[in-house]
């Protein structure tokens, strides 16, 4: 990315404590970012390093105690009610009792979309993402990554600007995760959706993003802003290139001691 990009994600001096009982705790700690209109970014560190609370700041599903947040140069509050962000959490979240077609157009029927236009939209969203022929089946009647992708297809209907995901691969085997790696650059590369990825897996981080936001715990700072310069349309060759697996050393290299 370069200094030219339109900003659609700023966060300046955000910071995150949550009152408990027992005692507060600094989550997110001053934490100043830009994310491109259009960018593919991760929040990538380890477990408790504050990238859900950054996800859920963003998403205007938290208030942060301190600092601001600008979401296409509006309050996040705004952004939401406008229906910029798409969501895409670690279990997909789906009702069993619809069918895939109807747990994909649920955010669509929530909004009075006709009928007819939703089962459009259906079709377009099931071919994208690589479902065609499975909108009649139930969710438990579909693999982990299927129900992912449905997640997704759900997460799109709405045509955000903005897709935050949230560990959406973390609970699948790794030929299936490295597939969906694969597959969701190319739903990206249809929808052109500015994407904010969390995960702790840096080799997965490496094979989506332009930049890695590399972020520390306790309390949860940004460490280290990583670009990614590997070419796209990245394929699952690209996971034997040399450059790949050195930029996943250098950033392995950053959490030494963290
Ligand atoms: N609702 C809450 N109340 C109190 N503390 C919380 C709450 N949610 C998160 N925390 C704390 O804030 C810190 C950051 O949590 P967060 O869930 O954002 O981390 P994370 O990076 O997403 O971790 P993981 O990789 O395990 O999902 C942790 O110390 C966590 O215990
Ligand atoms: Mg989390």
């Amino acid at each position: 990315m370069t200094l030219t990009m339109v900003p659609e994600i700023e966060l300046n001096d955000v910071t995150m404590k949550y009152r408990t009982a027992a005692s507060d705790v600094l989550a997110v700690d001053h934490v100043s970012l830009n994310i491109g209109k259009g960018e593919f970014v991760s929040l990538l560190g380890p477990s408790g390093c504050g990238k859900t609370t950054l996800l859920r700041l963003m998403a205007d599903l938290l208030a942060p105690s301190d600092g601001t947040l600008k979401i296409a140069g509006r309050s996040a509050k705004e952004a939401r009610l406008a229906r910029k962000y798409g969501i895409v959490f670690q279990s997909p979240v789906l009702y069993d009792w619809r069918k895939v077609k109807h747990n994909i157009t649920l955010p669509l029927e929530m909004m009075g979309v006709s009928k007819a236009a939703r089962m459009q939209k259906a079709e377009v969203l099931l071919d994208l993402v690589g479902l065609s022929g499975f909108g009649d089946k139930y969710p438990w009647q579909l693999s982990g990554g299927m129900q992912q992708r449905v997640a997704i297809a759900r997460a799109l209907s709405i045509e955000p600007e903005i897709l935050l995901m949230d560990e959406p691969f973390s609970a699948l085997d790794e030929f299936s995760r490295e597939y969906l790696n694969e597959e969701l650059l190319r739903i990206w590369s249809n929808v052109k959706s500015t994407v904010v990825f969390v995960t702790h897996s840096i080799p997965e981080a490496v094979f989506l993003s332009d930049r890695i936001f590399v972020l520390s715990p306790h309390p949860g700072r940004l460490s280290a802003v990583v670009d990614i310069p590997l070419p796209r349309p990245r394929t699952k060759e690209l996971r034997n290139h040399p450059d790949y697996f050195k930029l996943i050393a250098d950033i392995r290299d950053r959490f030494e001691g963290v």
